[in-house]
């Protein structure tokens, strides 16, 4: 039987994976600091917890024993963290790192975190420029990027196979800022507009943690050295997206389109790019790579677990707090009202 060990395997992409492996039937060990954490599906399906801090290598070595055929890092932030993985990745017959779009630069060196959002020529390859390695504070905004491009220079210059994946906008049951909310509180508030700025014309790819889990399963079979862009087969623009959580949740309401007239709070979502951010799948298709499902068919599930637990009630820590700074600016209902008011 094939053995797993997913670093960072109770979050979003990693029980996405677990769950993958462990239906084909893979042993699956995941870690994690917390073991309150540990998805309880994944766990009835038999996947087990392991307790390791990421920054602890003798943790990281008993957790791995002897060996896996596939190592899934979703915990590497840093080169530091990259030099932790190399030991490990050494007895892994295929190591995956999770990486992120946000190494990538356009022409002017601006980039998914820069005050100037990024301008690309068209569906960003892999061969595309990046921001420099750095090694300032991994959590802000410009060390986000930079570290996860020296942590893939680390990873790739060791010439183990390990295969640097680079998500764009994840979604999945688990995620830690579920975007999709933006849209299932409007719609579990029954509101009867959706305004959407730039027209709603907005694309930032969406990568679906199913989707990764997919991508995964081929680099287990695939050992190599590379990177592989993961997002979903399609790009939907911010007013597709609005459409698709409305019907899934069987809510109608009016589509205000706004233009550069409109004030520039109102009508914002989290995929408000002036650009569209899209990334090039063929590497992964090339690989044999097949999504499980475009951005409707996959988000259905985050749609339904956010709802579920906003219809259950109560914290259970799924749910953006009302003061989150990141999701408040999305509902100022009575700023939306007071415009809708006066235009008609
Ligand atoms: N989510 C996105 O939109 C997105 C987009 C592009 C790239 N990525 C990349 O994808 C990777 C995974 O993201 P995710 O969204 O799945 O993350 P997540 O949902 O926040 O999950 C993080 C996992 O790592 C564990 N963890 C965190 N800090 C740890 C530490 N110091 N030691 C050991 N375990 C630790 C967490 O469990 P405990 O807290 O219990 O330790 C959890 O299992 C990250 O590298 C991220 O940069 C994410």
């Amino acid at each position: 039987m094939s053995r797993a060990l997913i670093l960072g395997g109770t979050g979003l992409i990693g029980r996405a994976v677990a769950r993958r492996l462990l239906s084909a039937g893979w042993t699956v060990d995941v870690t994690g600091r917390n073991p309150s954490r540990m998805p309880p599906e994944i766990a009835a399906m038999g996947a087990r917890f392991v307790a390791a801090d990421r920054s602890d290598e003798g943790q990281l070595r008993a957790a791995l024993g002897s060996g896996a055929d596939l190592l899934v890092d979703c915990v590497c932030y840093t080169a530091a963290d990259a030099r932790l993985l190399l030991p490990l990745a050494q007895h892994a017959s295929s190591t995956a790192l999770i990486s992120s779009r946000a190494v990538y630069a356009d022409a002017d060196g601006n980039h998914s975190n820069s005050d100037v959002p990024p301008h690309f020529e068209g569906p960003v390859r892999e061969s595309q420029p990046t921001v420099a390695p750095g090694d300032m504070d991994y959590r802000s905004r410009e060390g986000y990027g930079a570290n996860k491009a020296a942590a893939e220079q680390v990873a790739l210059d060791s010439g183990l196979p390990i295969t640097v994946v680079r998500p764009s906008r994840v979604h999945g049951v688990g995620a830690s800022r579920p975007r999709e909310w933006v849209f299932v509180k409007r719609a579990l508030d029954r509101r009867g507009v959706v305004l959407l700025t730039r027209r709603g014309t907005g694309v930032v790819h969406p990568t679906a943690a199913a989707n990764i889990a997919a991508l995964i399963g081929t680099v287990a079979e695939r050992p190599g050295t590379r990177i592989l862009n993961c997002a979903d087969p399609d790009a939907p623009s911010a007013l597709e997206i609005s459409r698709v959580i409305a019907r899934l949740l069987g809510h109608t309401w009016d589509e205000v389109l706004l233009d550069e007239t409109a004030p520039d709070t109102l009508g914002r979502t989290p995929w408000d790019s002036p650009h569209p951010v899209v990334l090039d799948t063929s590497a992964a298709e090339a690989l044999g790579y097949r999504p499980v499902g475009d951005y409707a068919t996959t988000v259905a599930a985050a749609v339904d677990w956010l709802a579920n637990a906003a219809r259950t009630g109560g914290d259970t820590g799924v749910l953006p707090r009302s003061d989150d700074p990141y999701f408040s600016r999305f509902f100022d209902y009575a700023a939306e009202d007071a415009f809708v008011t006066t235009r008609t």
